[in-house]
C-alpha cells in the first residue's frame, strides 16, 4: 500500500468519529432498535390530554408505600405533637445500625460525638450546636426525626437519602451520644467498673 493511500483511507475513518450530520448511521444489524414507540414525556395525539405518558390510577400506591400509620414517617400523632419516643423497639441491633448511619450522614458536620467539629465545618459550613448540650436533649424523639428528615435553620434535610426507619435509628443514637457524655461512675455496671482508665474516668 503507498503512503497517499494509507492517508487517504485514515482520512476516511477520521469522518468517522463525531461528526454531526443528518444522515441516519448505516445500521448493519438493525435487531429491534427501531421500533414505533412513544418514549416518556413526548406527545401523543391518540388520548384527549395529548400527552404520551399516562397518570396514576388514583389510589395507586407502590410497593411499600402505603404508610397505613404515618407516625413513624411524620415523627408526629395523629394530633400533629412530636412522638415523645422512637416508635420502634430500640435494641442493640437499631443503635448499631444509628451508630453507623450517624457517621456517615451526620458526622461530617456534627463529628462523631455530636460536638459539632466535623469536616464541614472546618472547612467553613456554619457551626451546628452541640448535640450533647441541653437544647438538644430537650428536643423530643419526634423533633430530633424532623431534624434529620426536613433540616433546621441552616441544616439540610436528609429525607430523601436516608429511609425513615434508619433516620430512628439514628434519633436512638444521638440518645446514645447524648446519655454517655454525661454518665456518672454509677451508672457503669460494677463488673465494667475495674476497665475504667483514670483518664476516662467520668468525674
Ligand atoms: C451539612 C452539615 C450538617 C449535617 C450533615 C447534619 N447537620 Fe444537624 N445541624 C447542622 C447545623 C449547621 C445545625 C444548626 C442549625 C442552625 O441553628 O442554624 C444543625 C442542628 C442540628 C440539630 C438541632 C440541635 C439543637 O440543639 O437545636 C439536630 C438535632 C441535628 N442537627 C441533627 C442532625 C442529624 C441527626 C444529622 C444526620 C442525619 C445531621 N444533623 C446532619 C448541620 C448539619
Amino acid at each position: 500500500m503507498n503512503k497517499s493511500v494509507a492517508i487517504a483511507a485514515l482520512l476516511l475513518l477520521s469522518a468517522c468519529r463525531g461528526q454531526p450530520s443528518d444522515e441516519a448511521p448505516f445500521h448493519l444489524i438493525p435487531d429491534m432498535d427501531h421500533q414505533p414507540k412513544f418514549k416518556a414525556m413526548s406527545a401523543n395525539p391518540f388520548f384527549a390530554d395529548g400527552r404520551a405518558m399516562r397518570p396514576l390510577v388514583e389510589g395507586t400506591l407502590a410497593q411499600g408505600q402505603l404508610h397505613a400509620d404515618e407516625a413513624p414517617f411524620t415523627g408526629r400523632d395523629p394530633g400533629g405533637n412530636f412522638l415523645t419516643r422512637v416508635p420502634y423497639a430500640v435494641d442493640e441491633k437499631l443503635l448499631a445500625r444509628g451508630e453507623e448511619r450517624f457517621n456517615i450522614f451526620c458526622s461530617p458536620c456534627h463529628d462523631k460525638t455530636g460536638s459539632g467539629a466535623g469536616l464541614v465545618i472546618k472547612h467553613g459550613y456554619p457551626l451546628p450546636v452541640n448535640l450533647a448540650a441541653d437544647h438538644a436533649k430537650s428536643l423530643r424523639d419526634g423533633e430530633v426525626f424532623d431534624i434529620a428528615s426536613n433540616g433546621v435553620r441552616n441544616m439540610p434535610g436528609y429525607r430523601t437519602q436516608i429511609p425513615a426507619a434508619d433516620r430512628w435509628a439514628i434519633v436512638a443514637w444521638v440518645r446514645v451520644l447524648q446519655r454517655s457524655q454525661a454518665t456518672k461512675v454509677d451508672d457503669v455496671p460494677a463488673d465494667k467498673k475495674g476497665s475504667i482508665e483514670p483518664e476516662m474516668a467520668p468525674q
